[in-house]
């Protein structure tokens, strides 16, 4: 089997998947379902896997996430995503190395990996994909509008009992303008990976119709840039389905990577579907495209988006 899309003529609908000649989506750990994947089937992966901050890790659970984050935007007594804790990387990269060598395993040479992380954790995830055997050819980042997130410390001033009334007047007074270490977050980090190429570049364009990017794609009109700003309300008119999901990304910056790095009729997978942003970006530009998702509830948003955005 090149790719499970080749041989799926007929549409095939069951509780955990969705497979027509142009995609096929699964409700199922990704951990075992790339194990269906020949080697050197996939043109292109495009993902944006857990974050593996807050809870958001592989064990990530719509029902725990909205219990600890809800209506506060809270969770363990910080903001959504400021908790920090040095072991969320080490999990993160635990996690992300096997993955990493089925993605070099599955990729066609010269073919990109384009993994999504967190600022604080990116260097994590490249490495997975450093050891796994891919080059790391960049770091590309989304630049969305950001939120100031870092905290005074005057709140923990005035509750400290080993200080006088004096201390804590001097101490919030000399503090004042200086807040946790977190400047306002605006870029998502993504490795741009890249799977060795067989030969020259001509050479492996030959033979793959990988290896190159398109530069003529471009978000502003000018040559391609690493830094892609794209506002996080462009979400809002992508969509006539209420997404509930916590993360969806915007469909038009995904087009954009999609254009960048693959050819029509080429295979997108993204093996973390979340709310299918990825396939619907993937399939709008004519390419096939592979997804995976292992909560139920979104994969079922994914499959009711696919059927209703993809034109
Ligand atoms: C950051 S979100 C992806 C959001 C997506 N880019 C979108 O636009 O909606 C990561 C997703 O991976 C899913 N996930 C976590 N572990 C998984 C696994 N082992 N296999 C498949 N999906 C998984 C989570 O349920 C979550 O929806």
């Amino acid at each position: 089997m090149t790719a499970r899309i080749d041989s799926a003529q007929n549409i095939k609908d069951s509780n955990t998947q969705f497979i027509t000649s142009k995609f096929s989506i699964y409700n199922q750990d990704c951990t075992e379902g790339l194990k269906a994947l020949s080697n050197n089937s996939i043109d292109c992966i495009i993902t944006d896997p857990p974050y593996f901050i807050d809870g958001m890790g592989s064990e990530w659970n719509d029902t725990n996430l909205k219990t600890k984050a809800s209506k506060s935007g809270v969770i363990g007594g910080l903001p959504v995503g400021m908790k920090f804790d040095k072991a969320q990387g080490e999990r993160l990269q635990e996690f992300m190395n096997p993955l990493a060598n089925e993605f070099y395993r599955i990729l066609k040479p010269g073919g990109f990996c384009i993994v999504f992380s967190q600022a604080r954790l990116y260097h994590r995830m490249a490495m997975s994909l450093d050891l796994a055997g891919f080059e790391i050819r960049d770091m590309l980042a989304w630049k969305y509008e950001g939120q100031a997130k870092a905290f005074s410390q005057t709140h923990f001033i005035k509750k400290d009992k080993n200080l006088t009334q004096a201390q804590k007047e001097s101490l919030i007074k000399e503090l004042e303008g200086y807040k946790t270490p977190q400047l306002k977050p605006q870029i998502e980090p993504m490795v741009m990976a890249q799977k060795p190429k067989e030969g020259t570049f001509v050479q492996n364009w030959q033979k793959h119709k990988l290896g190159l990017i398109n530069t003529k794609e471009s978000l502003d009109g000018r040559f391609p840039s690493n830094v892609m700003g794209v506002s996080k309300h462009t979400r809002k008119n992508e969509s006539n389905i209420k997404i509930e999901h916590l993360t969806p990304k915007p469909v038009c910056l995904i087009s954009h990577l999609v254009r960048l790095f693959t050819q029509e009729e080429q295979i997108v997978l993204d093996p973390f579907m979340g709310s299918g942003s990825h396939g619907i970006a993937a399939l709008n530009n004519h390419r096939f495209f592979i997804g995976y998702e292992i909560e139920k509830k979104y994969f079922e948003i994914a499959k009711k988006r696919i059927e209703q955005e993809v034109l």
